[in-house]
């Protein structure tokens, strides 16, 4: 299962990222965090220093190599040669896979972009084209029966260059407030445009006009809402009160009985979409 978890800015994506990961740890289950937000905050939320993991955004070179591409070739190349690719995979690691990854503990592992690395700064390509792999990468790994959880940057916009088209399911993160729930609507317009899977978790309910107008307009797609936790501040998973734990591990049993979607012809079919919408 692979999915990421989008809203507007403090809406609670890299803490909700947080408790997906320390959840499925607890469950036993083993997990990919992947981090492509700029700010990289899901790996110091996880205990890691940014600067201190490979960053994903510097093996451009390398992943094309993996997926049988020469330096001037383009990516988008690849939604033509399904069958003659290669699959990636984080249990095992191929080593494409290993190359980026940074050990968590025995069950969960980290790629970090790294979009937010200062070196970032001084490239001449945009966020964009530093997340292109990721895109494709996402397509064509393989989870399995594991689960790969990925933080995002704020807002919209990498729906709109297809870079979940890959994985198994967008959920939208909301607050109950007028703003939060605006980018919540465009990225569920977005998501059901082009086709991808689309649930809400509400973070830090309370009860007003936002967060009973969200529960009516979306009903069975709210999976789980995390209550207001103090120790999800502290990312203190062994604080977390019973209801907070109880309330994720529910949001990651209705992911995980999703069904999977064909990542690489996902991509495809955004690619053409696009087209016929232009
Ligand atoms: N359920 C929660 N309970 C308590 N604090 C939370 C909760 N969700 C998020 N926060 C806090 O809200 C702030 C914004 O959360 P963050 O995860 O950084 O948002 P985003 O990644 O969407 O920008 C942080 O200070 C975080 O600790
Ligand atoms: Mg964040």
């Amino acid at each position: 299962m692979k999915i990421a978890f989008v809203g507007k800015g403090g809406s609670g994506k890299s803490s909700v990222s947080w408790l997906a990961v320390k959840t499925l740890e607890d469950m036993g289950i083993s997990t990919l965090a992947i981090d492509a937000d700029h700010n990289m905050d899901l790996t110091s939320n996880l205990g890691l220093d940014p600067e201190k993991t490979p960053l994903m955004h510097k093996t451009e070179r390398e992943f094309m190599e993996a997926v049988g591409l020469g330096e001037n070739d383009r990516l988008v190349t690849l939604t033509t040669k399904e069958g003659s690719l290669p699959e990636f995979s984080f249990n095992p690691k191929d080593s494409y896979t290993a190359s980026i990854t940074t050990s968590i503990s025995k069950t969960v592992d980290l790629i970090n972009i790294g979009l937010g690395s200062p070196d970032v700064l001084y490239t001449t390509k945009c966020a964009h084209a530093l997340s292109g792999p990721l895109k494709f990468y996402l397509g064509l790994l393989n989870a399995k029966d594991d689960v790969v959880i990925i933080d995002s940057v704020a807002g919209t916009d990498m729906m709109n260059y297809g870079l979940y088209a890959g994985i198994d399911a967008v959920i939208g993160v909301v607050e109950p407030h007028r703003n939060s729930v605006k980018v919540f609507e465009q990225i569920a317009d977005l998501c059901r445009k082009v086709d991808i899977p689309f649930f809400g978790v509400i973070n830090k309910p309370t009860d007003n006009e936002f967060y009973q107008g969200v529960k009516e307009k979306y009903g069975k797609k709210i999976i789980g809402e995390i209550p207001f936790d103090s120790a999800i501040m502290e990312y203190n998973f062994t604080k977390l009160s019973t209801e907070t734990k109880g309330a994720m591990k529910a949001v990651m049993e209705k992911l995980q009985a999703l069904p999977k979607r064909n990542g690489l012809s996902s991509i495809y079919k955004f690619q053409h979409s696009i087209k016929e919408n232009i």
